[in-house]
């Protein structure tokens, strides 16, 4: 009979949740998407969005993993046997995502130790493209591997497989036992140093500041959920495997509320931090805070390094300490990411996690060269971009849309939730499912098929930033249209596990 890992404690599972959800999507992605859409007005579809979708479809994920006790693709082939691909698509996605986030943390890596001398110059732009990524290359070109990254990419993934190697509890339990408290000592040191720099207070003003007019405009909404599904780790078959660890008595609800508010608080405070430091460099450099915000790769690394420079004192300390909990942040969200897929592959083949770990974690990290070289960025924005579009955000829709409509299996979950939670879910939790979100969601996606598809995009070709269409296809359509492929045909590979019933009900029936 299959024994399954489990979590020691509940605290090490509500932790490794946390440290899942918190990730490079808080520090560096949600500061400048809420800017971006709204500032102060953009949290109230946000909230909207974290209620109605994020925190339901939470609960959802763990009462399937905690239920049917397996990874994805086995919790949903053991609700219906056809739903199987549907766990894949999910996994799949996670193994594409973690091949390019551990690019973003071998980066991190390096520039905290750039930040000790301030290696980076005074032309942090410069540097990062120039010096560090050596881009040098045409959009589809790989052009020659690229040592200052491929070194420390080597590192982050000794490190991770390294964790995943000694299993939940003894590995994934115990990293994020010491990663969560050690970042949230280091992020309040951040964001203390960050409130308390001159200009600070403009900076937080431009980030609060409400423009009510960005609530009617459909892209703020598709940002709200962007944000919510990639943040929390929903849809992207992490959450699933990870409660598929839980004890057979584990409170859910309570559960994904304390991990949901944990990560919105962490955002928020990230938030503050960010736009505190944006706020000195405005005042610095006598401009407005629109002309120093700047989204992902150019926040983190360049308009960061540039501020780090110009700090009154102790300037190298704050810029490790700011890559460092990048470093912190992304490698218990990348342990998940992770877990995601591997666990698959110890369900479906029966093969022990020496060899899971091995298969999936090294293929993992073997494509992962080439976002090391000299073109690897352009793969890294590309695949990046399709991947969490149409693929988490869809993974979504299809998931709430098959678990509510097709398979009709709120009512089992939810009295399966409500039979172990101190909070019972009641019509907000089938409504905010059911109802609202395939209802966002569905014109969501549509209406970002429509658009890509007809590549409205203001850049300067009309074309994704002026890739070239056969790269475009190739990385971006022909990516995200491959895991969901992939997925298929897994689902028709033979289980190499007794899988169908859960260990309960093969006990019953050997009496
Ligand atoms: N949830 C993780 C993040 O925010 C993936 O980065």
């Amino acid at each position: 009979m299959e024994t399954r890992s489990q979590w020691g404690t509940r605290a090490g599972f509500i932790l490794a949740a946390a440290g899942s959800a918190i990730g490079l999507g808080n520090i560096w992605r949600f500061p400048s998407v809420a800017y971006e859409n709204g500032g102060g007005a953009f949290f109230i579809p946000y909230l909207f969005a974290l209620l109605t979708a994020g925190i339901p479809l939470l609960i959802m994920e763990f009462t399937i993993g905690q239920k049917y006790r397996g990874s994805a693709p086995l919790s949903f082939s053991r609700m219906n046997k056809k739903a199987e691909w549907l766990g894949w698509w999910g996994a799949l996605v996670a193994f594409v995502i973690g091949t390019y986030y551990s690019v973003i943390l071998a980066w991190a890596m390096s520039y905290s130790v750039f930040s000790f001398n301030l290696g980076w110059g005074a032309d942090t732009e410069g540097f990062l493209f120039n010096e560090y990524l050596q881009l040098t290359v045409n959009p589809g070109q790989t052009g020659s591997f690229v040592p200052s990254v491929l070194i420390p990419l080597i590192l982050v993934w000794a490190i991770v497989l390294g964790i995943l190697f000694k299993g939940v509890k003894k590995g994934i339990e115990i990293a994020n036992r010491i990663f969560i408290p050690l970042l949230v000592v280091l992020f309040l040191i951040i964001v203390i140093r960050a409130v308390t720099l001159p200009g600070a207070i403009s900076g937080l003003n431009a980030f609060f500041q409400p423009d009510f007019n960005s609530i009617m405009n459909s892209d703020v909404w598709v940002a709200a959920y962007g944000q919510i599904f990639f943040s929390l780790s929903i849809a992207f078959a992490i959450m699933i495997a990870y409660s598929s660890y839980l004890p057979k008595k584990s409170d859910i609800t309570n559960n994904a509320f304390i991990v949901g508010f944990s990560n919105s608080s962490f955002e928020l405070l990230a938030g503050i931090g960010v736009f505190g430091i944006l706020g000195f460099m405005a005042s610095q450099a006598g401009v407005g805070i629109d002309e120093v915000v700047a989204g992902g790769v150019g926040l983190a690394f360049v308009v960061f390094p540039q501020i780090i420079n110009e700090l009154p004192a102790l300037n190298g300390l704050f810029g490790f300490l700011f890559f460092a909990s990048l470093v912190l942040a992304g490698l218990s969200s990348l342990i998940s990411i992770c877990e995601a897929y591997i666990s698959s592959i110890i369900d479906k083949f029966n093969i022990s996690r020496t060899k899971a770990v091995l298969l999936g974690g090294g293929l993992s990290a073997i494509v992962s060269l080439l976002y090391a070289t000299q073109g690897g960025l352009y793969f890294l924005d590309t695949i990046d971009y399709f991947i969490n579009q149409f693929g988490v955000a869809f993974v979504g829709l299809v998931e709430v849309i098959m678990v509510a409509w097709i398979l009709r299996k709120m009512k089992v979950l939810q009295d399966h939730a409500n039979e172990i939670s101190d909070i019972q879910l009641g019509t907000w939790w089938k409504i905010s499912l059911g109802g609202i979100t395939p209802i966002v969601l569905g014109y969501m996606m549509f209406d970002l098929f429509r658009l890509n598809l007809m590549k409205q995009f203001p850049t300067e070709s009309g074309n994704y930033e002026g890739y070239p269409d056969l790269f475009i296809t190739i990385a971006g359509w022909g990516v995200a249209a491959s895991v969901l492929i992939v997925g298929i045909l897994l689902m028709f590979t033979k289980w190499k596990t007794d899988h169908s019933k859960l260990e309960y009900e093969k006990a019953k029936e050997a009496k």
